[in-house]
């Protein structure tokens, strides 16, 4: 039987999608609408558009759905009071193409869009890039007699630092107000029930979808999709032809929290809505308290001697962790 678009009555479409935490079976121009609904509220929740002077907005792209709908959604939705810009880190992962393929992709809807597009390289600034530490964990794996100082964590840790902290600087360096990254609900939700396990209270007394930044050289930033499904995602991406990168990063099925994942999905499956409400519930009532209850916040006071970064200790966690790794690609004439 085919099933009809429950946005109000006036709409006679065919349903395209039932959105999954609602059961709202909308058409395209509805469900398409609902998402960009979605995300202008958190927006406006957030209060990064001024109504005077520039709004200078960074997106940070992967070529993956997520920011590349993330930016579509921006420009279609702030056409004139925003100057949108597109940052993209080349972080040298060559299995599959994946690095470069990525920012072509990225670069292209930056192109399609009129918008401004910045590519920065990490082994042009630091000196060593994926494609380095990933043939640096074979060794050390391989070699059981190495050092406990020469342990290496997955490549994706040493991504997740590279970004967060290239990311920062570009806004820093460029001036912007803000910057927006495409995290989604489904990995939002896989994060917090994985710190849960890991009681990690560093984590789970962070904001969810803003974190407002009033300390120098750090910018905000904001998470748009923090409340919209990989699914919906995806689902938006197909709709509006919006072009991206299908795969995953090679690395990623390694990470441990992919499990985790999946028993979410599952459990999804038959208690509908139960990630939006876990993370909806998880930042409204319990994280003030968490936050509240935990020891006085440390301040990130103080600036890193080598890159002027804020940081707790003479050198920033990066720069002590940049220079580990130099330390130990050298040793192993990478
Ligand atoms: P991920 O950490 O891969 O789950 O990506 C989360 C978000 O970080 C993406 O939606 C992007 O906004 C941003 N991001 C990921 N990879 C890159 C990259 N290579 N360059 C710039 N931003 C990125
Ligand atoms: Fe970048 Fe896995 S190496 S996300
Ligand atoms: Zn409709
Ligand atoms: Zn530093």
């Amino acid at each position: 039987m085919v099933k009809y678009c429950k946005f109000y009555r006036e709409c006679k479409s065919k349903a395209v999608y039932r959105i999954p935490h609602s059961n709202l079976a909308l058409c395209k121009d509805h469900f398409l609408a609902n998402v960009e609904k979605r995300v202008q509220k958190l927006i406006q929740k957030s209060h990064i558009i001024r109504r005077e002077g520039k709004n200078k907005i960074l997106i940070a792209l992967s070529g993956g759905k997520d920011s590349q709908v993330l930016l579509s959604i921006m420009k279609k939705s702030y056409p004139e009071n925003i100057e949108l810009h597109g940052l993209y880190i080349e972080l040298g992962i060559s299995d599959e193409n994946y690095s470069k393929d990525s920012g072509i992709i990225a670069q292209s809807l930056c192109d399609k869009l009129n918008i401004p597009f910045y590519k920065i390289d990490v082994k042009l600034l630091n000196g060593f890039n994926i494609d380095d530490i990933h043939i640096l964990k074979q060794i050390i794996e391989k070699n059981k007699q190495i050092s406990k100082d020469d342990q290496i964590r997955g490549e994706c840790s040493y991504c997740g630092l590279l970004k967060r902290y290239h990311i920062n600087k570009f806004a820093v360096d460029n001036d912007f107000s803000v910057v927006l990254t495409g995290h989604n609900l489904t990995d939002e939700a896989t994060s917090l029930v994985n710190n849960f396990f890991n009681i990690d209270i560093g984590f789970l007394k962070k904001p969810g979808y803003f974190i407002e930044s009033k300390t120098k050289n750090l910018v905000s930033r904001l998470k748009p999709l923090f409340y919209i499904s990989e699914e919906e995602i995806a689902m938006y991406a197909y709709l509006s032809n919006i072009e991206h990168l299908p795969t995953e990063c090679p690395y990623s099925a390694q990470a441990p929290n992919i499990k985790i994942k999946k028993t979410l999905l599952e459990i999804e499956q038959y208690r509908r809505g139960n990630m939006i409400s876990l993370l909806r519930r998880y930042y409204k009532v319990m994280q003030p308290e968490i936050k509240n209850a935990s020891s006085a916040e440390k301040h990130l006071d103080r600036i890193c001697a080598l890159c002027g970064s804020p940081t707790f200790t003479k050198i920033c966690h990066f720069c002590k962790t940049t220079e580990n790794i130099l330390e130990t690609l050298k040793k192993y004439n990478i």
